[in-house]
């Protein structure tokens, strides 16, 4: 069984999770549910930062006291967590860099980077950037403005511990140019290396524990705390080797992130990792963000769509389709909510929705609600003629789809765009087949097999949805009466073969209430 480990950023526990934290979880849970439906070993890591400055300061926003952080992390974990699962995701590790076999791991790696001769004492003099957690020179920070978020940095002159991250620039920029797939989509990749063809300045990963008191001490020296991007960078190793888990999985086969933290993830955290004597992760992969208007969506903005709310309105699963369907991976996305209503009328009601009824609804109408069998022969010639046609091109749709969902593109949108196409051709199929003209020349032989072609389609179509739209996938498949359970015992190789059909004649369908009622725009 190959092994398949993928991981999302850990969150700053600063504030609520919103839609854009949701995009990057919905589209690791839904890559993880695909391969393990093609059989790997499957290891989903999420979870939370929780150290720093910014958590420091919110925690103190938020009426706690000076030491009352991990008080206050506790209580927006959680929040976390039940976003996570109320919106489908199944992880299989949360880590938590307040959790004590992070903090054990993460004095070992520093350790080993000490004993390389990659850390040393000095004077950092230069500007920090609360919100984003980062350092910068006073050149960069111009007019002592952050570049990466625009906001007001911090002018700080204190004795600290680096980090020789200089030392290693040629071999990651080898690593690189050696590897395509490392860092990707291509143009995340041409940006890193323009970005490394500066000189590459050693990182400071210090502060005095007297200013910066919520974070991990350094192993060698109690008077400091570790830098929270150093703290939260290693979640990736103590997620999968933590106490008493045994590390199978590292290397990572892809860490998920969305633009803003490339540098931390294709810079900083290999050059860690090599010095700490670590294999390098597969593959980085950066999405875009989702915005508001001209605005990245943001806790520290406070113009966020929340996930609940909004999973309340419309139900998990037209939510998950919307963010996965509307934006390429890759690509910004600007959200509104009136292309979500725009997209659940075409695809989930109209297109979906309105297939399975209308197959479901002929079912009960012709055949009591018992499946039909095809006999083979019976149906007009011209109707056997659009069958086979209909079925080769939905045959070869899905071996298609496969590739692309192991593409490290993270094909995700042309997927489901994929998946989707048998349901068209169905629902057109439906249209030029007319069943109901051949109830009215008592052609019951073509009614049977019109109706074991679309029973055929859905089934496939169900189980290829399954790692989108997992709720609704299960419901559809119990409306359709099949056995076996989705993700489980029915796999992606239960897609429709090469020849035949594996709907069972004779199962007992159910009708059912409509999956998608249409949304009136108002
Ligand atoms: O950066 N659009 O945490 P964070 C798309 N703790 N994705 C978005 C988004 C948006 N508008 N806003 C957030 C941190 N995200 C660090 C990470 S990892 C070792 C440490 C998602 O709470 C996206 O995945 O600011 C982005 O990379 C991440 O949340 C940043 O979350
Ligand atoms: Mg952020």
């Amino acid at each position: 069984m190959a092994k398949f480990y993928i991981t999302t950023p850990i969150y700053y526990v600063n504030a609520n999770p919103h839609i854009g934290h949701a995009y990057t979880q919905i589209a690791v849970d839904v890559i993880s549910r695909f391969r393990r439906m093609i059989g790997d070993d499957v290891f989903f890591l999420t979870g939370t930062d929780e150290h720093g400055e910014k958590i420091e300061e919110a925690s103190l926003k938020a009426g706690y006291e000076k030491g009352g952080e991990k008080e206050f992390v506790d209580s927006i974990v959680s929040n976390f967590k039940r976003v996570w699962d109320t919106i489908g995701i199944e992880h299989d590790g949360f880590i938590r860099t307040t959790d004590d076999r992070h903090k054990m791991v993460v004095q070992d790696f520093l350790q080993r980077i000490k004993e390389r001769g990659d850390i040393y004492l000095g004077e950092y003099d230069g500007c920090f950037c609360t919100p984003c957690e980062t350092f910068w020179t006073e050149t960069q920070a111009e007019k002592g403005l952050c570049p990466d978020c625009g906001r007001p940095v911090t002018r700080i002159r204190e004795k600290n511990y680096f980090f020789k991250m200089g030392k290693y620039q040629e071999t990651l920029i080898d690593h690189i140019k050696k590897n395509p797939d490392f860092i990707r989509p291509d143009f995340r990749r041409n940006e890193v290396l323009g970005f490394l063809k500066e000189k590459l300045n050693d990182l400071c990963i210090s502060r005095p524990k007297d200013r910066m008191s919520w974070g991990i001490e350094l192993p060698f020296d109690r008077d400091y705390t570790l830098y929270v991007w150093f703290d939260a960078l290693i979640n990736y190793i103590s997620g999968v080797q933590g106490t008493g888990l045994k590390n199978q999985y590292w290397p990572a086969d892809y860490h998920v992130i969305a633009k803003d933290i490339l540098r931390h993830h294709a810079v900083y955290w290999p050059i860690m990792l090599m010095s700490a004597g670590y294999d390098l992760p597969k593959t980085i992969f950066a999405h875009g963000w989702w915005k508001m208007g001209d605005e990245k969506m943001s806790k520290s903005k406070g113009n966020v769509i929340d996930p609940i709310a909004l999973s309340d309105k419309y139900g998990v699963d037209p939510v998950r389709y919307f963010l996965i369907k509307t934006v390429k991976m890759g690509c910004d996305g600007v959200f509104l909510e009136d292309s979500l209503v725009t997209l659940y009328n075409s695809d989930l009601a109209n297109d979906l929705g309105n297939l399975l009824s209308r197959t479901l609804a002929m079912v009960e109408k012709y055949f009591n609600g018992l499946a039909p069998e095809d006999d083979g022969s019976a149906a007009s010639d011209d109707q056997r003629k659009r069958s086979a046609a209909l079925m080769a091109s939905v045959r070869d749709i899905f071996p298609a789809l496969e590739e692309k969902m192991k593409s490290p593109e993270f094909l995700l949108k042309e997927t489901l765009e994929g998946i989707m196409q048998p349901v068209s051709l169905a629902n057109k199929y439906i249209e030029v087949s007319a069943p109901w003209a051949c109830a009215k020349n008592r052609d019951i032989a073509s009614i049977r097999l019109i109706i074991s072609d679309l029973l055929e389609i859905l089934r496939s179509v169900t189980i290829a949805l399954y790692p989108f739209i997992p709720g609704t996938s299960m419901k559809i498949w119990s409306q359709l009466g099949l056995k076996g359970t989705l993700g489980k015992d029915i796999t992606w190789e239960h897609i429709l073969a090469s020849s035949g059909r594996k709907y069972p004649p004779g199962t007992k369908v159910d009708k059912g209430d409509p999956l998608f009622p249409r949304i009136l725009k108002p």
